[in-house]
């Protein structure tokens, strides 16, 4: 049957706000510690980079984490799960050169084995990681990272991650469907 409905029509809107709609993955919180003091940041500016557990993270240099990554070249990117959402922004509207993020938010810092950085114990999950390139950072603020090891809630009480749409706005991952009969080709993933 013909659709008699017009096609929709795009409208222009401003280019400087248009990289937060591509944004890919879940909502990050990135840890990192620099001369004794344990810091949190929310980034939604990120992406995976090639097979290996490596992503690269935008960081404005303006936040107080920016300084603690260029100097230790550590910290460790965890993700969050939704029933932390409201928290997860409320640190993304704060700094740690005027307060413990930790404490503040009644987070838990647990330690790494490999890096300085504190793994986030509600978390879903934690990767620590390296700075591998910081051939982007100049013109792009784009740091690459190595995951160097892995950490996850064996029992979370809440699996869902969620996501910044990019005008303060946030969805929550939703309905799951289990299609792991269907990844034979997959098998390492399931
Ligand atoms: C949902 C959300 C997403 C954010 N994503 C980024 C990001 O990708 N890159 C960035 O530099 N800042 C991002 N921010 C802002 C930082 O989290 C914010 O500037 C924070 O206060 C930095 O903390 P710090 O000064 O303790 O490092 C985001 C904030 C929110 C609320």
């Amino acid at each position: 049957m013909r659709n008699e409905a017009p096609p929709p029509v795009q409208v222009e809107f401003p280019l400087q706000r248009a990289f937060t709609f591509a944004e890919s993955g879940p909502v990050l919180l990135i840890s990192t510690r620099h001369q004794d003091k344990n810091n949190l940041m929310t980034v939604s500016c990120h992406a995976s980079m090639g097979f290996e557990p490596t992503l690269g993270i935008c960081l404005g240099p303006w936040n107080f984490s920016y300084a603690a990554l260029t100097e230790t070249g550590e910290c460790v990117v965890a993700i969050p799960p939704a029933s932390l959402l409201t928290r997860v922004v409320d640190i993304g509207n704060c700094s740690g050169d005027s307060c413990d993020k930790f404490a503040e938010f009644g987070l838990t810092p647990q330690p790494a084995l490999d890096v300085q950085a504190q793994l986030v114990a509600e978390c879903l999950y934690n990767l620590e990681c390296r700075v591998v390139n910081r051939s982007l950072v100049k013109a792009y603020n784009f740091f690459v990272l190595q995951g160097i090891r892995a950490w996850r809630d064996p029992a979370p009480a809440d699996k869902r991650s969620f996501h910044a749409v990019g005008d303060g706005t946030f969805i929550i991952d939703g309905e799951v469907r289990d299609l792991r009969h269907k990844m034979t080709k997959w098998q390492d993933c399931i």
